[in-house]
């Protein structure tokens, strides 16, 4: 993503903050494994979004004065022996160069500039109660410049969270975060496919994780937005199921929840098909209710609609069909008004999708008495499920131990939606052809 894009970013940010106010917004920092190992390094996707500066520990500091904004980066200065040790550092110089910063530090300066910087500002601007370490870096900043009140310097006497104003700005997509999201739904939907093709009866669903992970990376996804799941049979009633560690068998469904990650961009993908290649009755009849009561709430995504409107679709088809079914019984209308089919939908239809996976934004209008309006640019999922665990007395044996869920990636557009994963085979006929084509 070019520079450009992230100093756009800045200055819409910049334009929302109060005047006379300094701004500060923490990179991620590294996390221990075990002993001396780490994982390998998320960098905090709100820092992200405003520098895409890919190092941990840095900060990023915006300080406006009288509606004049400039903006300053610390981060880790180059120290050639540690280079050798961990990698090479951006360093002052180039961060300033091409993340367009007006001025770069390092880090062993921060105290001083922040101090310095702080003096008689009206304003201290941080995402408060995001990490207790900030927090407790911020009120030593604030501290010392308090200390220096004989001095005649004042401390910024208001303390605002600019949390909420990097979430809205993040909610509405650029056309540059599409193309991404673009290229990461395909890369993700290859995987699903991939998926598909190697799944056989005997497998365990490791081996089918190390396809998804395989496909990710080969093209360019090095890692997984978040821990694939890859749930065999009864597995998949356990909703954030990632042990992985079952075998697949014989006339079981496999539901695959996983999505790459792409420049810090996710995909969140779900397709469930037959381990053997072909549905039986049971499973083609409760996959046809996901899918139409998904296709349903997909079709209903406009500039204007809500999230609530596609929970009433997509509940009233699903409720509808688990009463013909006799999986549900009782009169139509008052199990509607229950909302009885949350017994088996036992979780939300989707959510804003984007660097996170559980992207950030507000789902609630300003007011909070209502569900947000669609905007273009959004992106969100559309993940209906039906979960019956193998333990349910209440249906009938057939229906026992089916886990299903549907999820595509969709992007409110000016007409309509744009489906960003509709390639992944997703028709009983579909899934069918494709897992029988890969067998031949
Ligand atoms: N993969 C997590 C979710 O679908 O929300
Ligand atoms: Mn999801
Ligand atoms: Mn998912």
């Amino acid at each position: 993503m070019p520079t450009s894009e992230f100093k756009a970013r800045r200055a819409l940010f910049a334009e929302q903050l109060p005047d006379n106010s300094i701004t500060l917004v923490f990179a991620g920092q590294e996390v221990t494994r075990s002993n001396d190992t780490e994982y390998l390094f998320c960098q905090d996707k709100s820092f992200f979004y405003l520098t895409g500066f890919p190092e941990p520990d840095a900060v990023l500091m915006i300080e406006k004065v009288n509606g004049s904004v400039s903006s300053t980066l610390f981060c880790l200065a180059k120290d050639p022996f540690a280079e050798v040790w961990h990698g090479k550092r951006i360093g002052c110089e180039v961060a300033k160069e091409q993340f367009g910063f007006d001025t770069a530090y390092s880090l062993d300066d921060i105290d001083s500039v922040v101090e310095d910087a702080l003096a008689n500002k009206h304003s201290l601007c941080y995402c408060q109660g995001h990490n207790p370490q900030h927090d407790d870096q911020v009120y030593t900043w604030l501290a010392q410049v308090k200390a220096k009140v004989r001095q005649g310097i004042s401390a910024p006497n208001s303390l605002v969270n600019c949390q909420p104003i990097i979430e809205e700005l993040r909610l509405i997509k650029s056309d540059a975060e599409l193309d991404v999201m673009r290229k990461v739904s395909i890369i993700s939907g290859g995987a699903h496919l991939r998926a598909m093709e190697k799944t056989q009866v005997g497998m365990f669903e490791y081996q089918i994780e190390a396809e998804l992970l395989h496909e990710f990376a080969r093209n360019g996804a090095r890692f997984a937005a978040y821990n694939s799941i890859v749930a065999g049979g009864n597995n998949a009633n356990t909703l954030h199921y990632t042990d992985n560690s079952g075998m697949l068998k014989d006339g079981d469904l496999l539901l695959i929840d996983a999505g790459g990650e792409l420049a810090g961009y996710a995909a969140d993908i779900t397709r469930t098909f037959p381990i053997n290649g072909k549905f039986t009755p049971e499973q083609r009849t409760l996959y046809q209710l996901v899918l139409d009561a998904q296709m349903a709430a997909i079709n209903a995504i406009k500039p204007g609609a809500n999230l609530g409107q596609l929970n009433d679709i997509c509940q009233h088809i699903l409720t509808e069909g688990l009463l013909n079914l006799g999986i549900l019984k009782g009169d139509l209308s008052q199990l509607i008004a229950d909302k009885a089919c949350k017994q088996y939908f036992i979780h939300g239809l989707g959510h804003w999708l984007g660097l996170d996976v559980h992207d950030v934004g507000d789902y609630q209008m300003k007011d909070k008495r209502q569900t947000r309006s669609f905007q273009p640019g959004m992106v969100m999922t559309i993940e209906p499920g039906l979960y019956i665990p193998a333990g349910d007395q209440n249906v009938d044996q057939k229906w026992r131990g089916l886990g299903i869920r549907i999820e595509d990636n969709i992007v409110v557009t000016e007409q309509g939606f744009e489906n960003l994963s509709e390639q992944v085979p997703k028709s009983v006929d579909d899934i069918e052809r494709t897992m029988q084509n890969a067998k031949r």
